[in-house]
């Protein structure tokens, strides 16, 4: 995230000495990305953060592909995917490519013995159902229904639910995750047509620090296998930190949409960007006020890029028989537009409760074996009259 954020102690100047109570020093740590050129923290620990004490199982976690080459329109019932005790144990990958993962998970429980760090991936977490705190190395976050959690590769975390009934819509991006360029200015800064600034960022503003010593288990997600490792000192044990590199919050209700006369294009509901993918956001908002406009959207060709729909909640006007927790994939190559009606169907209204997260990849994706369990194969026929 390009904006500087500080948390807790840290001494005047960078890789200076910086003494605790007891005269001894804290251990500085620089949590950086690309070489020394991407954003990075500064943070100074209890302990070294480096005390490897056991590396246990090693195990891949690598989805199971179903599909590799894909020209098939899909629906998948996302709200199919069962319930599980464990946090890592429920994320389901059903889309995947080089780039990015795509996953649903259904969580029944926090994590309790063993912090996760995903060392490959940013993760952004879309909360659909269920709140609770995500707890980091880095500091701790809030969340509930309609929050996207950001997650930059490398923090430690663990993840509290509140109750039982959670629903997650979960991208892995091994491409760095940011705010689109075109809202920022050149210092970074988000200019008056973003439809989201910085107020609507919500940083880490808790610290946990412990300074115990013993055994703390890591799993750590690297290269599709998650490797157990055993710390001899408590992950959470950060007294301050500052820099760009941190997890935050930001709302899709906080999302400000922009609208026209006529149809304005998915451009517009840009949320997030990598250079593999886009994250956009659809909330409730005016429809088009062209006394001709037709509201629904047009038939389109996305020649280049796989088009994934999650649908989170109101009336999805373009799509006949779609409901929550339903995700729509628009394979690249071949043309989708609104169902037979829909468009008819459109004209007249003034506005829509419709709320989706749309992620659209530059290289196709692969269906998994999750992703079978709950597809729909008769989905790419529903446009014949
Ligand atoms: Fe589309």
């Amino acid at each position: 995230m390009p904006f500087y954020h500080k948390l807790g102690r840290i001494p005047h100047k960078r890789h200076t000495q910086f003494r605790k109570p007891d005269g001894s020093l804290y251990y500085e740590q620089l949590f950086g990305t690309i070489g020394f050129d991407g954003m990075s923290t500064n943070s100074y620990h209890e302990q070294r953060p480096t005390q490897v004490k056991e590396i246990r199982n090693q195990y891949s976690v690598a989805p199971k592909i179903a599909r590799v080459n894909n020209i098939q329109s899909y629906r998948f019932k996302g709200f199919q995917v069962k319930p599980e005790a464990d946090y890592l144990d429920s994320r389901k990958t059903v889309l995947v490519n080089s780039d990015c993962a795509i996953e649903l998970a259904a969580p029944q429980e926090s994590t309790k013995d063993y912090f996760y760090k995903n060392t490959d991936a940013d993760e952004l977490l879309f909360i659909h159902k269920g709140s609770g705190t995500l707890r980091t190395h880095l500091g701790n976050l809030d969340f509930k229904y309609g929050d996207y959690l950001l997650i930059p590769r490398g923090v430690i975390y663990k993840i509290d639910f509140d109750t039982k009934d959670n629903r997650l819509f979960i991208v892995e991006s091994r491409r760095p995750i940011y705010t689109p360029k075109k809202y920022r200015n050149w210092f970074g800064q988000l200019l008056e047509h973003s439809p989201f600034c910085e107020r609507d960022i919500r940083r880490p503003e808790t610290l946990e620090t412990n300074n115990e010593t013993g055994e703390f288990l890591i799993k750590v997600k690297k290269q599709d296998d998650i490797i157990e490792m055993i710390y001899a000192s408590h992950p959470f044990d950060v007294v301050g930190y500052d820099g760009y590199n941190y997890p935050y919050a930001f709302s899709i209700h906080d999302f400000e949409p922009i609208t026209g006369r006529i149809h304005q294009p998915p451009p517009v509901h840009q949320t997030f960007e990598t250079d593999a993918f886009v994250v956009c956001s659809f909330v409730p908002r005016l429809y088009d006020y062209h006394p001709q406009s037709i509201p629904a959207p047009y038939n389109h060709s996305n020649i280049d890029s796989d088009e994934v729909l999650y649908y989170v909640d109101g009336d999805f006007m373009s799509r006949n028989d779609i409901e929550a927790g339903h995700i729509s994939l628009h394979p690249a190559g071949i043309p989708h537009g609104p169902h037979p009606g829909a468009t008819e169907r459109s004209i007249g209204k003034t506005e829509t409760e419709e709320l989706a997260v749309m992620v659209d990849t530059f290289k196709p994706l692969q269906l998994t074996e999750e992703a079978m369990k709950i597809a729909d194969e008769s989905y790419f026929k529903s446009w014949l009259e």
